[in-house]
């Protein structure tokens, strides 16, 4: 059993004719302790999809099974929601200027429940500082005297308060310098190997998810369009989307490298999707079957999962 399975989840935001479906029929899970990095341009419905899983918005379809339990309808409640927490893109605008970083790190132990000693409270402010790298001299500042790196240590330090089991970072480190950028992924990399704690890494930044991810999911217009692991997606993508996506990033796929491929086109409005496969008029594979019927995740023999009735499963044995 997966710590995390999500079953054909849906989120349509608006009714009528201007609905929009941001997220449609994902069927994933997170196994506990692994990497699942989530991929796709802007406005595939990488955040909706991270919001609904942590329980800050509530699913219109499907249904989602934390640690074996139905949490579909658990948006706010505190048991699960201690156990999934969320760290976001800009720590800046996340944490609270007005509070000192003792006050911010203090709030999920009380607001979820899990203590109120203050001593007990006090001494794991001071063990999380040093987990992500910071002096427990810090907890007396306020966020406004850290850098932007710092303030995302900060962020994780919080998340990591109520010892979660899985962590949704959704782009962790788009607001961070280069250098920073590694030095936040390597921390993330020593806690999930002290704690065992599961992360859905979601972010626009392929090289970095390269780095940490065990698994990556491609997503295109509210759907899953591949799942495999990360080596797999890197060096044998299947999908024509995960192609061109992969062959616009120079220092990632060899074979992309010689040809870049650029697609037809611009994404179509989730508003008003096409029948049959969401990615057929940009598609360089497309054929009839492709403009009557929406492809499914199918899996190859080798546990490679593509939507794609074009793309060619591997032969096994
Ligand atoms: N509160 C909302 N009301 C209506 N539509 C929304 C809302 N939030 C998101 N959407 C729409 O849902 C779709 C998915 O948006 P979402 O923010 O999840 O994408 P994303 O993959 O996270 O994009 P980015 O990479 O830019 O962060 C988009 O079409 C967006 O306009
Ligand atoms: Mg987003």
């Amino acid at each position: 059993m997966s710590l995390l399975e999500l079953d054909q989840v849906e989120k349509v935001f608006g009714t009528g004719s201007q609905a929009v479906p941001a997220v449609r029929g994902v069927t994933l899970a997170v196994d506990r302790g692994e990497t699942l990095g989530l991929v796709g341009e802007s406005g595939c419905g990488k955040s909706t999809l991270a919001r609904v899983v942590v329980g800050l918005t509530e699913a219109t379809g499907g249904r989602i099974v934390f640690d074996g339990e139905d949490v579909t309808n658990e948006v706010g409640d505190r048991t699960f929601r201690r156990k999934v927490q969320m760290v976001s893109q800009h720590p800046g605008q996340s944490l609270n200027p007005r509070l000192r970083i003792e006050t911010t790190l203090a709030e999920p132990l009380r607001l979820l429940g899990v203590t109120d000693d203050p001593s007990e409270i006090d001494r794991r402010i001071d063990e999380m500082l040093t987990v992500v790298g910071l002096n427990p001299d810090y907890r007396r500042r306020r966020p406004g005297s850290l850098s932007g790196g710092q303030q995302q240590r900060v962020a994780i330090a919080r998340a990591l308060m109520s010892e979660p089991e899985l962590v949704v970072l959704d782009e962790p480190t788009s607001s961070l310098d280069q250098s920073i950028r590694g030095r936040i992924v390597a921390l993330l990399r020593e806690i999930q190997e002290r704690r065992g704690v599961a992360y859905l890494f979601i972010s626009h930044d392929l090289s970095t998810v390269r780095r940490i991810a065990h698994r990556v999911a491609v997503m295109y217009l509210g759907r899953i369009v591949e799942v495999s692991a990360t080596e797999a997606i890197f060096d044998d993508p299947r999908h024509p989307y995960t192609r061109a996506l992969l062959s616009a990033v120079p220092s990632i796929d060899v074979r992309a490298r010689r040809r870049r491929i650029v697609l037809p086109g611009e994404t179509p409005s989730p508003v008003s999707l096409p029948v049959g496969c969401s990615f057929q008029e940009r598609c360089p594979l497309v054929h009839d079957r492709c403009r009557r019927e929406d492809p499914r995740l199918m899996e190859s023999a080798d546990g490679h999962l593509v939507a794609c009735f074009a793309a060619v499963p591997a032969v096994s044995g």
